[in-house]
């Protein structure tokens, strides 16, 4: 058995091969163009935390862990000549997609960006997919991480997966992946309804994991080396928001809320991501899915002035004072969205979250103090506006 991992050098996407090649002897080739370190050097940034080249993360990962089966494979999944010999070569039966570009105010900067970001994402998911069909693999597993994004912000609980629409006295299931608010999340909108084509056109069992803000840094294999570590962004462009706050305080930064803040967002630890994923993955062959499956990959929904309050309560324990400050809201949003979205069926699959939201952020402080100079060299990148290319 072969399992492919598209993204394999992104915050996701590496602890999520270091989890699966550790748990399995399959064979697992972890695919990337490593573009996400270049995305955020041009933003004038960098992670947080040092991040090996992805041949010193192969070595320690070797050397840590004795893992023999993992290789890796560097290529653009934009180039469809490039995705046909990777699947032909080694007729992966599982791949776990998470290759994008994953940022939504990247993809809001200019047109340039918003059409790089949609042409990027769907061209890569269009090419694997069609690749399947082409290369006679429709029985591999396609799991991609989509987002929670892809729903927007209804009124009403978010079902996982579709939901019922009524008129004029019918009613019938459909799906409603198509209300996200940036070009980014829209891309994703569209890859759902791309897999749900070709899941019906082609036959390929699919699990749609609509992942939701992921925070943290460690996972059991990541903590081993600090060679091992996924990297961490904290800037306005691929910081997500907690990832931020977290930053802002080792700072002495003030934690900067758009608008109220009361807005409920969904989030996942990355340790429950990777557990989600590596489930799905090396999941038996006699058990794995054989249709279109959505997973709501969400542990709990947190409000903006929640998660700041929460990360000032902790980082007074690490004796960081901080501030909570309001400043106009870039964002066209609701906030005060209660959102609330149902997630039992990845609830099951994981076995229920590993950690809360508390001591998520009083780990990733205690990680990120050592880092301060660091983050403190790049503290104007919190803010957006700064741009280094062009
Ligand atoms: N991190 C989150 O909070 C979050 C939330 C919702 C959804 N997601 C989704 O999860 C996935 C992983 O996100 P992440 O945060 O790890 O992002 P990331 O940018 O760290 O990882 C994505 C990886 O894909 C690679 N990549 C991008 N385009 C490629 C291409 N054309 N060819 C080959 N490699 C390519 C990048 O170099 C990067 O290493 C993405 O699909 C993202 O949209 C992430």
């Amino acid at each position: 058995m072969t399992i492919l991992i598209t993204g394999g050098d992104g915050y996701l996407g590496w602890p999520t091969t270091l989890r699966i090649a550790t748990q399995t002897d399959d064979r697992v080739i972890a695919v990337d163009n490593l573009a996400r370190r270049e995305w955020v050097e041009s933003v004038g940034s960098t992670s947080a935390l040092p991040i090996g080249s992805i041949d010193e993360r192969l070595d320690a990962a070797r050397e840590v862990h004795g893992v023999q089966n993992l290789s890796f494979v560097e290529g653009d999944l934009v180039e469809r000549e490039f995705v046909d010999e990777l699947l032909s070569v080694h007729e992966p039966d599982t791949i776990v997609h998470t290759a994008a570009q994953p940022s939504a105010p990247y993809s809001q900067i200019n047109g340039e960006r918003a059409n790089f970001t949609q042409h990027n994402n769907l061209q890569a998911t269009r090419n694997l997919l069609w690749g399947l069909e082409e290369h006679d693999l429709t029985d591999t597993h396609f799991i991609e991480t989509t987002t929670t994004g892809v729903y927007g912000a209804p009124e009403f609980p978010i079902p996982e997966g579709g939901a019922t629409m009524e008129n004029q006295g019918e009613r019938d299931e459909v799906p409603f992946p198509a209300m996200a608010g940036s070009w980014y999340h829209l891309t994703k909108s569209h890859d759902a309804a791309n897999m749900r084509l070709a899941h019906k056109q082609f036959g390929i069992p699919i699990s749609d994991v609509r992942t939701a803000i992921t925070y943290g840094t460690e996972t059991e294999e990541t903590n081993a080396d600090p060679r091992l570590s996924t990297r961490f962004d904290f800037d306005y462009y691929f910081g997500v928001v907690a990832h931020r706050f977290c930053a802002q305080a080792v700072a002495g930064y003030p934690m900067t809320v758009y608008g109220k803040g009361e807005q409920r967002k969904p989030f996942v630890a990355l340790e429950d991501a990777v557990e989600g994923l590596a489930q799905l993955a090396l999941a038996d062959p006699d058990d794995r899915p054989s249709d279109l499956t959505v997973y709501n990959q969400v542990t709990r929904e947190i409000s903006i002035v929640e998660i700041a309050e929460t990360i000032a309560d902790v980082a007074n324990e690490f004796e960081l004072g901080v501030e909570v400050e309001h400043f106009e809201n870039p964002r066209d949003e609701d906030e005060t969205h209660k959102m609330v979205m149902e997630n039992d069926r990845y609830d099951h699959l994981i076995g229920g979250q590993s950690t809360t939201f508390e001591e998520g952020m009083r780990s990733l402080l205690g990680t990120l103090v050592e880092y301060e100079d660091v983050i403190t060299a790049h503290e104007d990148r919190f803010l957006p506006g700064v741009l280094t290319e062009d």
